[in-house]
């Protein structure tokens, strides 16, 4: 079912309470930002709170609530769930946006390297999914943010990134599976090419071989990426659940 928005634009995010995790930086930052404009209400979560507190007070004009969290918690997402729930009684949209990645070669992978990449990709959007469903009503959507990398081989060696972004995938199935027609809760997955952030900016060969493997020839802009979040997140994608959005300039089809 898809709930009317106020305005009639299914674009728009009004009245809605939107779970966002990793919002201290990179696109989760953005991703706060463009909620905002399209009238989210936002809880945010990260673990570095200073930077949580100066984004909120940026947002002027929107509902905005901070929580300390490491994903990789059971505890800690399920205190993120009860602020939002104390706060604003539901949750509409969650963004399972909190993410780490890595490049060792596998021969060099330690176990403790690999499993802390899991736990926070993918353990942790499963946390969170199961933190919040309680609190999500018929028409709510559920975003993973997964990667291009869960399609395609990566051009550096990052087997525990790749293998978490495309776990992401099959838990994005699994739960759309679970929720989408016994409670209408849309679950997808977004994923991004190359996008600059934090992930990003110190592997410097990286702007070069993105270049010359994507059809567009550059890095996204986060506004690209933005538009394609509002899309999963908003009743605009009413009928799309299970499914995976690729915004990478065409690097997976080249
Ligand atoms: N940038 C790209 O090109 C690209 C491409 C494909 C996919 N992605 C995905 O996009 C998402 C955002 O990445 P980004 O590029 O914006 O990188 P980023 O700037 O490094 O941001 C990562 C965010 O995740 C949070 N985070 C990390 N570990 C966490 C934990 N244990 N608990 C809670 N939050 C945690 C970080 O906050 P704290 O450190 O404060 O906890 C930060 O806000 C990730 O899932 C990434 O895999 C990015």
């Amino acid at each position: 079912m898809n709930r009317d928005t106020p305005s009639g634009d299914p674009f728009r995010l009004d009245d809605r309470v939107v779970v966002l995790t990793g919002a201290s930086s990179g696109l989760g930052r953005g991703f706060a930002r463009a909620l905002a404009v399209a009238g989210a209400d936002l809880v945010l979560a990260a673990r570095r709170l200073e930077q949580l507190e100066e984004l909120a007070a940026e947002l002027t004009g929107t509902r905005v609530e901070v929580v300390r969290a490491d994903v990789s918690s059971p505890e800690d997402c399920r205190r993120v769930a009860e602020a939002a729930a104390t706060r604003f009684g539901r949750v509409d949209v969650l963004v399972n946006n909190a993410g780490i990645g890595t490049v060792v070669p596998a021969s060099k992978e330690t176990p403790d390297g690999f499993r802390q990449v899991i736990d926070v990709n993918l353990n942790g959007a499963f946390w969170m999914s199961q933190a919040c469903q309680p609190l999500m009503p018929e028409g709510s959507s559920i975003v993973n943010v997964a990667s291009v990398l869960a399609h395609v081989a990566p051009r550096f060696p990052q087997a525990a990134y790749t293998a978490s972004k495309a776990g992401l995938l099959g838990l994005t199935r699994d739960l759309a599976q679970e929720w989408s027609g016994r409670k209408g809760i849309r679950v997808n997955a977004l994923c991004p090419g190359y996008f600059d952030s934090e992930m990003t900016r110190d592997q410097e060969p990286l702007r070069e071989v993105v270049e010359a493997g994507t059809m567009l020839g550059r890095f996204g802009e986060q506004h690209e990426l933005d538009a394609a979040l509002i899309f999963l997140a908003s009743p605009a994608s009413s009928y799309v659940t299970g499914t995976s959005l690729l915004v990478d300039g065409g690097m997976s089809a080249l």
